[in-house]
């Protein structure tokens, strides 16, 4: 049955082990961040469990962290299926059918509602994630509600926003995400646009708000698809937004047309601090909330994070699917490296039917409107992809630098990738936004000699009887 909202599925998590509890008090200046990711050093996926601050220094509110993606196993309970093909299942059925969300007229997240200056978001427990570094605290997991002045399309969208004062905050919105097309659109109309964010939801929004799915699509009709039920929405106070009825916060407000200013620099998900640059502000003008809410964040940050494990999840079988289906190339299996950030560095294996095919392969990535496979590997169906030791020995001795390596300059790049320019070029400048891509082809583009091993028959007899040998006893 579909979580009701962030708290049953905190409970779905913690009954199956997958939620611990902090009753140490932490502090979220500093604290926070380090638990977070001495989590992800210590604990191995399998093992990893998401993360409940109940006892925040000075705040009332609980912190949850790494509830969406501190592991696949997390993201899997939170689509309430098993494993990476159970995702991949329930997100194709979202897609191909979404459940339009139905309207109430109040809900719980109407429990307070503060209007103006009795907004203070300072009062919500936001963490600083890179000390010495962030300007301040970030939020890290808002589902950021604009809507296309002109078709009325409705977009959820995870953007950062920086805590710039107790009723603004600023915002990042990539050059090619939906919610930057929504401001340029109302910038042109010299319009402000309307905004709610809202922190804290049943999981299906967080998937939907830091995927990519076609403009057309209205995320919470496909949020109600992955979870099986239409979600539920009420109306903003301020704003003609709507929210899910059970959000633990939301905060309503506009971002005036035509106006930026300096927002970051931010620890970002490659691993380094993304630079400051101009951005929108967002001026809140309401808050709602529940009572007791529980403020939740993403954990981002150098790889592997929850950020990396969310957005590889995510990215991988939409990318499989069109390289396989819709460009027939005879892939095998596609893997988004997290040290990587789950973007920047992708693996293919290929059972390649002529010389030359890897070549179509790298370029279908490389067509879409994304930063995909700066480095892209194409390995022989025999290497496993999610195996580094076979794709480095692959790297080793089917390539020859002088053939089989691409560089294919003024591709888009990624703005927060620090390889574009100086830590001192900002954000915004447009160096940033074209770059280059390198493919190695590692298949053999010969006959091989023979693999030097025992022949496969040898090694599974000695399988077989391997405690005979009293080696491993
Ligand atoms: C933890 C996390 C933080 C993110 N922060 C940003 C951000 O600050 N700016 C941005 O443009 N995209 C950010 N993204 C990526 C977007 O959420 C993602 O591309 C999403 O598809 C955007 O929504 P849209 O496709 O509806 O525009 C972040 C993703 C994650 C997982």
């Amino acid at each position: 049955m579909a979580y009701r909202d962030l708290r049953a599925y905190l409970t779905a998590l913690e009954e199956r082990g997958k939620l611990k509890r902090i009753s140490k008090e932490v502090d979220k200046d500093w604290e926070v961040a380090a638990v977070c990711r001495q989590t992800f050093y210590k604990i191995p996926p399998q093992r990893r469990p998401a993360l409940m601050f109940d006892n925040v220094k000075g705040f009332d509110t609980p912190i949850c962290a790494g509830v969406l993606g501190a592991s696949r196993d997390i993201y899997a309970i939170g689509l309430e299926t098993d494993g990476v093909e159970g995702i991949n299942r329930k997100w194709d059925a979202a897609l191909e059918k979404p459940i339009p969300p139905v309207m109430m007229k109040t809900g719980p997240c109407k429990e307070n509602i503060l209007h103006g200056n009795q907004v203070d978001i300072g009062k919500l427990p936001v963490p600083v994630w890179t000390v010495g570094e962030d300007p301040g605290p970030f939020f890290t997991s808002p589902y950021v509600v604009t809507k296309d002045p002109e078709t009325g399309i409705r977009n959820v969208g995870t953007y950062r926003m920086q805590v710039k004062g107790p009723n603004k905050t600023g915002f990042l919105f990539g050059k090619r995400q939906d919610a930057s097309w929504h401001l340029r659109k109302h910038n042109e109309l010299n319009q402000p646009m309307p905004v709610a964010v809202v922190i804290g939801a049943d999981p299906s929004i967080g998937y939907v708000s830091v995927s990519k799915m076609s403009e057309e699509l209205d995320e919470y009709a496909v949020a109600g698809a992955l979870r099986g039920a239409p979600v539920e929405l009420v109306p903003c106070e301020t704003v003609p937004l709507e929210v899910p009825a059970t959000a633990e916060i939301v905060l309503e407000g506009e971002i005036p047309a035509n106006f930026t200013e300096m927002e970051g620099p931010f620890g970002e998900y490659t691993g380094y601090m993304g630079p400051a640059g101009k951005g929108p502000v967002f001026n809140i003008k309401c808050m709602t909330f529940r009572n007791n809410p529980v403020y939740q964040a993403f954990i981002s940050q150098r790889p592997p994070s929850e950020s990396s494990c969310i957005r590889g999840v995510g990215r991988e079988w939409p990318l499989f699917k069109h390289l396989k289906y819709n460009l027939r190339l005879p892939i095998k299996d596609l893997r988004m490296k997290e040290a990587g950030g789950s973007g920047a560095y992708v693996v293919v294996s290929l059972k390649k039917q002529f010389n030359g095919q890897v070549k179509q392969l790298m370029y279908g990535i490389w067509s879409l409107r994304t930063g995909f496979g700066k480095i892209t590997v194409v390995v022989d169906e025999d290497i496993d992809v999610w195996d580094d030791f076979d794709v480095d020995w692959a790297l080793s001795w089917h390539v020859r630098p002088d053939k089989d390596v691409y560089i294919e300059r003024d591709t888009q790049s990624v703005g927060l990738d620090p390889s574009q320019a100086p830590k001192q070029v900002p954000q915004h400048d447009p160096i940033r936004d074209v770059g280059a891509r390198l493919a190695i082809d590692a298949t053999r583009k010969h006959d091989y000699p023979a693999i030097a091993l025992p022949p496969k028959d040898h090694l599974d007899r000695v399988a077989a009887r391997w405690k005979d040998y009293g080696i491993d006893s």
